[in-house]
């Protein structure tokens, strides 16, 4: 099994979640546009962290199974259970692997901020089309890979001009900010382009279905700079039977423009 990182932070993840968090204000409500009505869905939350989005599953008709690596941030999920029982399951398991749940029993998966905590995302993938019945459905979010690379930054100009400035896009890697007071400044991120995540999702046969790159306005109380490029990347993609008609398509193309 992977390590969890999150075992050493859990207290302060658990904190910031609970007294505020600026990235699930942007986010949240581009997962509930993506979600849809989800009465009646089996929805299994991976990467679950203490639980908040498990519980607004189930507050909106879901039956949820919550999973995550770090037995510490799942002892916070399953203390809130305890305090108010929902009838959420929460198990430890490797989003790599997934050996607790069985084949296509769910209807949907949510990972909300951790596919950058994992370092395997062909065998993420392929291990939610596992547990995906046919056409169920998987939304993802991560910090959008083009706009928070590991050498991005802001720039702000004497007039309040504020400018997004990227290097480094290119290079996939393992990184951590030099911000020690957020998440990623404890537990580093694994960078990834656009391009690694789109593929690997046509790879393992999850088909793009649905795209929200969220924007703030400009009177909102975060970085201002969020209503010029986005600070997510959220995504709604189905489970196809068959990946290998996807490589068909895109070869057959490929034959017929000779590229
Ligand atoms: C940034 S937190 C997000 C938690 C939760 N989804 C939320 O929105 O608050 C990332 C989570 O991913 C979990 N995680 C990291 N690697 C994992 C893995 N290989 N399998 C399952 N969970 C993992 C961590 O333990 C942590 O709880």
């Amino acid at each position: 099994m992977a390590q969890a990182s999150y075992d050493e932070i859990a207290d302060w993840y658990n904190e910031s979640i609970r007294t505020n968090m600026l990235m699930h204000d942007l986010d949240f409500p581009p997962i509930f546009d993506l979600l849809g009505d989800v009465r009646g869905q089996r929805i299994c939350d991976l990467a679950c962290g203490q639980g908040v989005l498990s519980r607004l599953l189930v507050e909106r008709g879901a039956e949820v199974v919550g999973v995550d690596l770090s037995a510490k941030m799942l002892e916070f999920a399953r203390h809130a259970e305890e305090a108010e029982p929902l009838g959420i399951v929460y198990l430890q398991d490797d989003a790599h692997t997934l050996t607790t749940l069985d084949d296509a029993s769910f209807d949907g998966v949510l990972c909300n901020f951790a596919l950058t905590d994992i370092p395997d995302l062909k065998a993420t993938f392929q291990s939610v089309k596992r547990i995906l019945r046919p056409l169920g459905w998987f939304i993802f979010s991560i910090t959008h890979p083009c706009f928070l690379t590991p050498l991005s930054g802001w720039l702000t100009e004497a007039d309040g001009v504020i400018h997004r400035t990227v290097r480094g896009y290119f290079n996939e890697k393992f990184w951590q900010s030099d911000n020690p007071h957020g998440v990623r400044g404890k537990v580093g991120a694994y960078h990834r382009t656009l391009s690694t995540y789109i593929n690997t999702l046509a790879e393992a046969g999850l088909l793009l279905e649905r795209l929200i790159e969220p924007q703030t306005t400009r009177d909102r109380d975060v970085r201002k700079g969020y209503s010029e490029v986005p600070a997510l990347f959220v995504a709604k993609c189905r489970h196809i039977a068959n990946p290998d008609g996807v490589r068909h398509v895109r070869e057959t193309n490929q034959l017929s423009t000779g590229s």
